[in-house]
């Protein structure tokens, strides 16, 4: 995929935890003229708030009322003109209304080979632990398209590490982690470009 033409887009980074691809996707398209990016979270103290206003990113906290039972978030993006949405670190399913305002535009990250290790209340250190459990040879992230369910929309992009008999859950989240920072920022730029020329 190209990226050699971005014109005007704003993207929504939901994010409720440390927020580290996040930061990662930001630094990717800084370079890019006309690129805008909005932290939204769920969690009024998740660490990415702070880190993203120091580096003079607006962001926006929202409840889970205002997410499932009133139309707040999705008018808040329009308001902005968010064009694209990444779900990087947040974990509750998107309702259908939501998706239906954002359509083919709502990408998310997960921190396993899909559908393996997916699906309600498989995130973060669960997931690695799961896998460890399983004495799985391979594991890796899957970035894809976001639906009505947990971790099934379509796939965009796997990448795969091994797993050593040694490794423990927490060094297969290292592992894991290094192929997200590797391969999301570039990801959402390539589908960023397609979106600002419409395809
Ligand atoms: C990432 O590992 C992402 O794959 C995972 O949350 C982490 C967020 O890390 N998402 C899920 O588990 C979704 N089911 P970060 O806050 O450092 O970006």
């Amino acid at each position: 995929m190209s990226c050699s033409v971005l014109l005007r887009m704003k993207i929504a980074i939901f994010a409720s935890g440390t927020g580290s691809n996040a930061l990662k996707i930001i630094a990717h398209l800084a370079t890019l003229p006309d690129v805008q990016c909005l932290i939204l979270s769920n969690k009024a103290n998740a660490p990415i708030l702070a880190k993203a206003q120091t580096i003079g990113i607006e962001t926006f906290v929202f409840t889970k009322t205002e997410f499932y039972e009133q139309t707040t978030v999705v008018d808040f993006l329009k308001a902005q003109s968010i064009q694209f949405i990444v779900l990087a670190g947040f974990l509750w399913l998107v309702p259908p209304s939501f998706i239906a305002a954002f359509p083919k535009a709502i990408i998310n990250l997960h921190p396993a080979l899909l559908p393996k290790f997916g699906g309600k209340g498989m995130y973060g250190m669960r997931v690695h632990e799961a896998v460890k459990a399983a004495n799985e040879m391979e594991t890796g992230i899957t970035i894809h398209y976001v639906n009505e369910k947990y971790d099934e929309g379509e796939i965009i992009l796997q990448a795969r590490c091994p797993i050593a008999t040694m490794d423990t859950p927490e060094s297969i989240a290292q592992k894991v982690q290094a192929l997200e920072h590797l391969h999301l920022p570039e990801v959402v730029k390539n589908l960023v470009a397609l979106a600002s020329k419409g395809l």
